[in-house]
């Protein structure tokens, strides 16, 4: 066998109210890449409980990211749409991965120090041991590409650590049975069982920062509804959020240059360049020497254009949970068929004896 399929892979967490910057720096790209790839969107649940959740808020919030999935434009007869407990081959393969990674790898990981705060003994193993089932979701159907915002970079360097290991470890027993493929490492080609997996990190939106402090970034979790949009907010809402963001009294610059030191300024202009779909030089070429009296409003305008659509889709689809439900089972029940192709293997490979 010679080269991987492309095939494109991404989750999302259920755990409160999606945003603009998940839509942006992911959702939309995942929207993107069903064109040209074969692509698997997973709604993480198994990742969310790595923290305390409720688990009637879990259920709603699971169909609620489905719902904005199929809102965005997903298409789940085309590609696969699916909640990731349903397929036991994911916390199989993490397992697996909690024995090839190691506990230095893991430590230097800062979604866990951020997320961990500061009583870290107190926090679940789980959180500690989130990117090595996040590997699994990855590397369970051997996917390619990885489309995610800048935060998770990290995270994925690590699946291909895991991936690297893997593959070294056991070469000889996956050169023996034939399951391994082809693949370029940078100028070497080597034989793995596992790919290298790329992330797809790009564009204007790779990190959507808070609406009311332009040094971090947009988050679910963050007490103050007014530092993001979430894509269920109404059209009135978008505009009043818009109107309050944090903002400087200097008018907008005409070069991307002006924009530095200026974390707020910087993170409307990227968020208008990103829901226009034109680079930021535009913007400024536009609103250049304006006001953010002008700017603002400009802004709500094309959030609400945008977003509006999918809000409404998404209010229509949640109305209807049957329809749901049978999308994350019939994208389990296929995911999980694929799941287990590359599971047979990898129990050989290791050892573990079964049928
Ligand atoms: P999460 O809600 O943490 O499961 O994130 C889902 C996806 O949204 C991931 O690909 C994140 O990288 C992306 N994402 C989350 N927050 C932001 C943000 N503020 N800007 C850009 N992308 C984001
Ligand atoms: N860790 C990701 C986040 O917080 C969610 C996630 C879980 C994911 N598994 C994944 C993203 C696999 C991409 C691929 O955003």
């Amino acid at each position: 066998m010679s080269a991987f399929k492309p095939l494109v892979f991404s989750g999302v967490q259920p755990t409160g109210n999606l945003h603009l910057g998940n839509y942006l720096g992911a959702i939309r790209k995942f929207v993107a890449l069903q064109d040209t790839s074969d692509c698997i969107y997973c709604v993480v649940d198994m990742h969310a409980i790595t923290m305390w959740q409720d688990p009637a808020e879990l259920e709603q919030s699971t169909r609620e990211v489905t719902a904005a999935f199929l809102a965005a434009g997903i298409d789940p007869a085309k590609h696969i749409v699916f909640n990731q407990s349903r397929v036991m081959q994911h916390a199989e393969l993490a397992w697996v991965f909690n024995c090839v990674a190691r506990m230095g790898w893991l430590n230097r990981m800062t979604q866990f120090k951020d997320k961990a705060g500061k009583d870290r003994e107190n926090a679940s193993v789980g959180l500690f041991a989130y990117p090595t089932l996040m590997a699994a979701d990855i590397l369970v159907y051997r996917a390619t590409h990885v489309p995610v915002g800048d935060d998770q970079k990290q995270h994925l360097e690590l699946t291909r650590d895991i991936a690297q290991k893997f593959n070294n470890d056991f070469s000889s027993r996956i050169e023996a049975l034939g399951c391994g493929v082809e693949m370029k490492v940078g100028e070497e080609t080597v034989h793995g069982f596992f790919p290298l997996t790329e992330p797809i990190i790009e564009g204007p939106a790779t990190r959507i920062m808070s609406l009311r402090d332009g040094t971090k970034k947009m988050s679910k979790s963050d007490p103050s509804d007014l530092s993001r949009i979430n894509l269920t907010d109404d059209a009135d809402t978008i505009s009043k959020k818009i109107r309050k963001a944090k903002t400087d009294p200097a008018p907008l610059p005409s070069e991307p240059e002006g924009l530095k030191e200026r974390p707020e300024a910087d993170n409307l202009v990227g968020i208008y360049a990103s829901l226009a779909e034109i680079a930021r030089e535009e913007v400024l070429r536009q609103f250049g020497g304006q006001q953010f009296s002008v700017f603002k409003p400009a802004l709500a305008d094309l959030a609400v254009e945008k977003l509006a659509p999918i809000a409404g889709e998404m209010r229509r689809i949640s109305a209807d949970r049957g329809y749901i439900d049978g999308v994350l089972r019939d994208g389990g029940m296929r995911a999980g068929a694929l799941a287990e192709t590359t599971m047979k293997d990898v129990r050989r490979i290791i050892g573990l004896l079964g049928d």
